[in-house]
């Protein structure tokens, strides 16, 4: 039997500091308990004990870019981030659009054993847009695929698109859309406002993505059907989802914790680092999205964690490939915007980053309640210690963050997987 006990942990930063026994996976006593013989003692110093995170939105690049980032990892990388849980995205190169890729994907996951990797499968062959992939297939697979999503691209046909959530419905998994209507944003480079103006950059209009949401929300309400919203970036869309929520729309959405914290004002040095899709978005669009998770119009925190390689980054901005790391930082971000403003308390966290995305990636054995008989998935964080990023210093291979040299409040002392300790003081346990 393997036994962990934690001393002294304050479950959703809540009361006394407890004790909190594991036995084989299980939390198996809350409260002042004896040190057991053999078990394994994590001293938590009253220290905030949360449900492991779960990632709905993973980039960990295998197969096709290992020179950025591999499933080992980009699971390395999610642990010491706090996650139990990652959802890979589908955009590898082959696609994961067959049973084949999705549960080669799925036992690397399991393998590297640090996080459960669940694979994302494509909606449409080969992301273009064209076909429905075997969706039915991937559900049943070994890999048991939950979510479907073209991400990098848009679903932008909307028969496809209607198509996909009535499959989705009868398979019991969900869509998750990239929403981005590819005809407002051919060229796209920044938002489409002042500063992109200044810079002479092609706009990326909000209504690319608002018409999408506003759309899909509508073809998901005709069928019945579960709709997830990636990314959302803008104050219109949390507008659009507030509605359709309140019609009774099956509609999710994550935000990503750059989109809480960072705005198109960070541009102005050209570094293409915070070139990312959708694109950073403007001050009033950011402070109504930490309102919007706050109130639970979106749902839950995604990274979009988009590991590139240096050439891919450092060039010039126009060639630069979109997107930044996300997994180790995420927490951190969420303590910053949300914490700290006070429009989170940790049960919030808890909610966002744990619960609500295990709900929607339907996992049943994450995102549970600290309690006695339910599976040990946990992350203990010190709330209060600030530290510095440093990219180089990531688990990932890439190390395009855009919070380089930051200092940042929150750090994940140790995070565990089915009771197994995965990570302990910043390093990946032994
Ligand atoms: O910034 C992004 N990067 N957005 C996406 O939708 C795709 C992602 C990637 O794969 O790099
Ligand atoms: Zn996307
Ligand atoms: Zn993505």
């Amino acid at each position: 039997m393997t036994t962990v006990l934690i001393q002294g942990a304050r479950p959703y930063g809540e009361g006394d500091p407890v004790d909190v026994l594991v036995e084989d996976g299980v939390i198996t006593d809350i409260g002042s308990i004896d040190v057991p013989d053999e078990a394994e003692v994590i001293e938590a110093g009253g220290h905030v004990l949360l449900p492991g995170f779960v990632d709905l939105h993973t980039h960990l690049r295998e197969p096709g870019r290992e020179d950025t980032e591999t499933i080992a990892t980009g699971s390395a990388a999610a642990a010491l981030g706090g996650y139990t849980a990652v959802f890979a995205m589908a955009n590898t190169d082959p696609v994961a659009d067959n049973a084949v890729i999705v549960d080669h994907v799925w036992r690397r996951g399991q393998e590297a054993g640090l996080v459960d990797v669940h694979p994302v499968g494509a909606v449409t062959v080969g992301l273009k847009g064209e076909k429905l992939a075997e969706i039915g297939t991937m559900a049943k697979s070994e890999a048991r695929v939950k979510v479907f999503s073209d991400d990098g691209l848009c679903v932008a046909d909307p028969l496809l698109m209607r198509r996909a959530l009535e499959y989705s419905t009868a398979l019991g998994v969900v869509i998750a859309q990239h929403a981005e209507e590819p005809r407002l944003t051919a060229g796209a480079q920044a938002h489409e406002g002042e500063q992109a103006a200044r810079l002479g950059y092609t706009g990326w209009p909000a209504s690319a993505e608002e018409s999408i949401v506003a759309r899909d929300c509508l073809l998901a309400q005709h069928a019945n059907a579960r709709l997830h919203v990636c990314h959302v970036s803008t104050s219109g869309t949390a507008d659009i989802l507030k509605w359709a929520k309140e019609r009774g729309t099956k509609v999710s959405a994550e935000v990503t914790p750059h989109h809480l914290l960072l705005t198109d004002e960070r541009l102005a040095t050209y570094d293409p680092v915070n070139k990312v899709n959708p694109p950073l978005r403007t001050g009033s669009d950011a402070e109504k999205l930490r309102a919007a998770l706050a109130e639970g119009v979106i749902d839950c925190v995604a990274t979009d964690h988009a590991p590139h390689a240096v050439q891919d980054k450092d060039c010039e901005w126009n060639s630069a490939r979109p997107g930044m790391l996300g997994l180790q930082t995420a927490l951190s971000i969420v303590v910053e915007t949300m914490v700290r403003t006070g429009l989170l308390d940790w049960r919030g966290v808890a909610r966002v980053m744990s619960e609500r995305p295990a709900e929607i990636g339907n996992l049943s054995d994450h995102g549970r309640p600290i309690e006695v008989g339910e599976p040990a998935n946990l992350t203990l964080v010190d709330p209060d210690t600030e530290w510095t990023v440093r990219g180089v210093e990531f688990a990932s291979i890439a190390a395009n963050t855009p919070y380089e040299g930051m200092r940042l409040p929150g750090v994940v002392t140790a995070t565990l997987l089915r009771g197994r300790i995965t990570t302990r003081e910043g390093k990946i346990a032994p």
